[in-house]
């Protein structure tokens, strides 16, 4: 499986060294900051667990979930110090949704699917979320639907995050563009 592969090495994606996904890191905690503390965050595409283990300390529970087994594997070492976090493998498209969370997280993760995937990814997302909770989406601009941003072949935060925008049964709490990427914060309201 391509995302195993990918995880064959630690850190494939360079997120524990890499200033710039430090500064990012601290950009999304800060505007996750408007509500005290979540019940339950359902975290998609967690990687290693560099953002899971942050959202330990701003949750009762951490569901943390890849298609990868062996970041998951990776997640579940992070996090062995926060009983509140389990890591489990999931694959978007494709599993049983995992119940319904106060907050649910996708970072650098939904450009990974093809573009006629993207609404059933978008329901699946939303069946995730309780009526009165939250979306948050960082993605990488990019060239490809955006007027700056990065190379990425297909599409980027533009088109993913105007998809949920564009969404009545949510309203957007907070939407931050920075120059190389975009986080938004969608509550559902419907
Ligand atoms: C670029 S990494 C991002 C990791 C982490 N969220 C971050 O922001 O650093 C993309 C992650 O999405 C996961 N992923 C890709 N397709 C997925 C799918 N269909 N379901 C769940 N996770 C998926 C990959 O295994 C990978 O860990």
């Amino acid at each position: 499986m391509y995302f195993n592969w990918r995880y064959r090495n630690p850190d494939p994606y360079h997120v524990s060294v890499s200033n710039y996904e430090r500064d990012k890191m601290e950009r999304v905690m800060a505007s996750l900051g408007f509500e005290k503390r979540f019940g339950s965050i359902l975290e998609i595409g967690c990687g290693e667990g560099n953002m899971t283990v942050r959202l330990a300390s701003i949750a009762d529970r951490v569901l943390a979930t890849d298609i990868s087994d062996m970041a998951v594997r990776r997640t579940r070492q992070a996090a062995s110090l926060f009983s509140n976090v389990e890591a489990q493998r999931l694959d978007l498209l494709s599993d049983e949704a995992p119940g319904r969370h106060d907050l649910v997280v996708a970072s650098e993760v939904l450009y990974y699917f093809e573009k006629h995937q993207l609404p059933d990814v978008h329901e699946r997302m939303t069946a995730c979320v309780k009526k009165g909770g939250c979306v948050a989406l960082i993605h990488a601009r990019a060239l490809a639907d955006d007027e700056q941003g990065v190379e990425l072949k297909k599409f980027g935060a533009r088109t993913i995050h105007e998809m949920f925008i564009g969404d009545p049964r949510y309203s957007v709490v907070h939407d931050d563009i920075q120059p190389a990427y975009r986080m938004t914060v969608l509550r559902r309201v419907a």
